[in-house]
């Protein structure tokens, strides 16, 4: 077995007392060796799963599951799977030099970064789709979309063997779509959902972000601001409709976005909810920034606990 470290030597960390090499694995077989070393003393693992292209963002899931676990195993893969529209792929960010330095610093003890062509090789035709749940709101907009997804975390799943697996509540649906999975399934792995990493003026952080021009980033706070304003009307007892139409005043009001949709649900089954919620509600919005031949989706959500 090959596997190569990222960098040639030890390196030390910020008090420059402990030392830690990254484990840098690019097939199956590399990466279940790595994992099988980590395993060997014992120890637990956490999963953090990404498509690169890092922001603070994922570092909280690598800090919650180191808080959590001897050793945090990460993947970067861009999945095909999940997008629609081949110029998002085509367009999609990709930092590998910068990732694998951000990871090492914040502690990872492997990465894998599998190519297209071992997670989806000739002749592979399984998947995994959770019917319900990838078929409505977002899933609604992107057909396919959450099909992938559970497709390619259920591969990633079996071939990592974590313990647990961190994903950010700001994909909100993902996270409900991919509890449901492992319950149904049966999966020996327990899921964490992290809060949303915020910019200081309160735009979820996204790999998407560095796409949007400064006149689109200073518009696309109207997510979090409409957000927060659905949330302060919901302590004040607004109906579900009501939270909408300001939801959607608010976009409408920044002439840069373009709203997309507004989906509020049950939290966690994503059921429908109408007038005033009698349990816990998830908010979920999207808005559309950029010429219309290739724009900027940027997702946001908010969970209003009763
Ligand atoms: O949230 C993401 O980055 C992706 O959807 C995931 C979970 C890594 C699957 O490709």
């Amino acid at each position: 077995m090959t596997v190569v470290n990222f960098g040639s030597e030890d390196y030390p960390s910020a008090n420059g007392t402990m030392r830690a090499i990254m484990l840098i694995c690019r097939s199956i077989p590399q990466i279940r060796d790595a994992v099988a070393t980590l395993r060997a003393s014992g120890g637990s693992v956490g999963l953090v799963t990404t498509m690169g292209a890092l922001h603070a963002g994922h570092m909280s899931l690598v800090s919650h599951a180191r808080a959590d676990h001897d050793h945090v195993v990460a993947t970067i893969f861009v999945n095909p799977t999940q997008f629609g529209n081949p110029d998002d792929l085509l367009t999609y960010p990709k930092t590998e030099d910068s990732d694998l330095a951000m990871l090492r610093d914040a502690g990872a003890s492997a990465v894998y970064l599998p190519d297209a062509s071992e997670i989806y090789p000739d002749g592979a035709e399984t998947i995994v789709e959770t019917t319900r749940l990838a078929n409505m709101l977002h899933g609604l907009v992107r057909p396919g979309h959450f099909r992938g997804v559970a497709t390619v975390v259920c591969k990633l799943f079996n071939i990592i063997g974590a313990d647990a697996a961190y994903f950010g509540e700001k994909d909100y649906q993902q996270l409900q779509v991919i509890r449901r999975m492992v319950a149904d399934l049966f999966m020996p792995i327990t899921i964490h959902g992290v809060p949303t990493v915020r910019e200081p003026d309160g735009l979820a952080m996204s790999s998407r972000n560095v796409r949007l021009t400064p006149q689109d980033r200073a518009a696309a706070v109207c997510l979090n601001k409409a957000l927060t304003r659905a949330q302060e009307a919901a302590r004040n007892g607004a109906t579900v409709e009501a939270m909408r139409d300001l939801i959607a005043e608010t976009i409408n009001a920044e002439p840069r976005a373009r709203l997309r949709a507004i989906d509020i649900a049950e939290a966690l089954t994503l059921a429908p909810v109408t007038g005033h919620p009698a349990g816990d509600i998830g908010i979920m919005i999207s808005a559309e920034f950029g010429p219309d031949e290739n724009p900027v989706l940027l997702i946001d959500q908010r969970e209003i606990r009763k």
